[in-house]
């Protein structure tokens, strides 16, 4: 039995069954009329229709057994299952370690969680990775996702084995695995979301909401702010640029921030307190290290020491890793669960490292 089905939640949900059962058809009906989840377990791949599957044909003869489903947790979705998931991605990370040219995929998948939850609009709750809508033009397209591609054709082979698993959920975890595989802090995660279909275009946001790499740091804060981010928060997810590195082909910026592709540490701070200019070159204007001419800052990078409130954070973090990591952390989960209307009674996990786990 697993752990979530002995928990005394799921005791007192019994209970919680025996009531709704008497509650009957009329609340199927209203609670039908005020959810938009179930629409999506008819979605291209079945994500998480165990918890949802069916319900719409169903409900008129299931009378209040549709609150019962709803309560209980998707029949694979328990903790071992999604570590078994999370291996399967770390050990595919670890087999193409050299790839990219040695950045791997750790930044790859890093940065694909980040930009299937970072369309997240806090007025109006749209975006984010809950639907799986990178899936679908026009965010598939999109040019700030160039590339993602990449990302979302190393998880495939998983998706295939693991059908069940929803596109957001499989892309968020695939972020975990990236941060904590780095050597990263621990990122709390938690499952739920439910693949949109593709005839859902209203769900599916617009271009535009990611960030626009040339801009300062106005752009950066209200891109952040609409996704309901703080300054400390928006720095510390910036940092997250100590991982991978820019590609001509996908974004037109060239090159690492620092030495360390595949380490997640406090690096980018250190660095970028140190001494820029501007690089001379035919691309888009980017900044190179006085140093060693080696690596790079994009200009967003450079705007969070223009703004003295950025700045602020920019030397905590520099001077401080384990602040860094705590912060990092806690926004990071935050953002991969912007916009996520989670199934009643899921639960946050944390899962172990490979090296943990050897
Ligand atoms: C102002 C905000 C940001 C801007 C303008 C920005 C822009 C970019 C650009 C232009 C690239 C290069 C993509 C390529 O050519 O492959 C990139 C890469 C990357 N970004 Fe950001 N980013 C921002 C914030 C973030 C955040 C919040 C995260 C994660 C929490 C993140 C994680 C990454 C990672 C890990 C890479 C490396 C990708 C790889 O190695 O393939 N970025 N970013």
């Amino acid at each position: 039995m697993s752990a979530i089905r002995a928990s005394p939640i799921l005791k007192s949900n019994q209970s919680f069954k025996l009531l709704a059962g008497l509650v009957g058809s009329g609340a199927v009906l209203y609670y039908l009329n005020n959810t938009n989840q179930y629409n999506y377990s008819q979605g291209n791949n079945g994500g998480n229709k165990h918890q949802f599957g069916g319900f719409k044909k169903a409900a008129p003869l299931l009378g209040a057994s549709f609150l019962i489903n709803k309560a209980d947790p998707p029949k694979e979705g328990d903790y071992e299952s999604y570590q078994e998931i999370y291996n399967e991605i770390a050990e595919k990370m670890r087999n193409e370690d050299d790839a990219d040219d040695g950045a791997g995929r750790y930044g790859l998948l890093c940065r694909l969680a980040w930009h299937s939850s970072g369309t997240y609009k806090k007025s109006d709750n749209t975006g984010g990775s809950y639907a799986g809508t990178m899936n679908y033009s026009p965010e598939s397209t999109d040019g700030a996702n160039a590339g993602l591609e990449y990302g979302r054709a190393f998880l495939l082979s998983i998706k295939e084995k693991h059908e069940w698993i929803s596109h957001g959920d499989l892309w968020t975890l695939g972020g975990v695995v990236a941060v904590q595989e780095a050597g990263g802090p621990k990122i709390k995660w938690r499952a739920g979301r439910v693949d949109s279909p593709p005839n859902n275009a209203d769900k599916i946001p617009e271009n535009g909401r990611l960030p626009d790499a040339s801009q300062g740091a106005d752009h950066i804060k209200s891109v952040f702010g609409r996704m309901g981010f703080n300054d400390r928060e928006t720095v510390a997810l910036i940092g997250a640029h100590c991982l991978g590195k820019c590609h001509p082909s996908r974004s037109g910026f060239d090159g690492p921030w620092g030495p360390s592709l595949t380490m997640f540490t406090n690096d980018f701070f250190v660095r970028l307190l140190q001494n820029w200019h501007v690089r001379k070159w035919d691309g888009p204007k980017q900044y190179q290290d006085d140093e060693s001419n080696s690596f790079m800052m994009l200009p967003t990078d450079i705007a969070l020491k223009e703004d003295s409130s950025f700045l602020k954070y920019v030397k905590i973090y520099a001077a401080d890793q384990d602040v860094f990591f705590k912060d990092f952390a806690a926004a990071y989960a935050a953002l991969l669960e912007r916009g996520v209307d989670f199934p009643r009674f899921s639960k946050t996990y944390t899962f172990k490292t490979l090296d943990e786990q050897e």
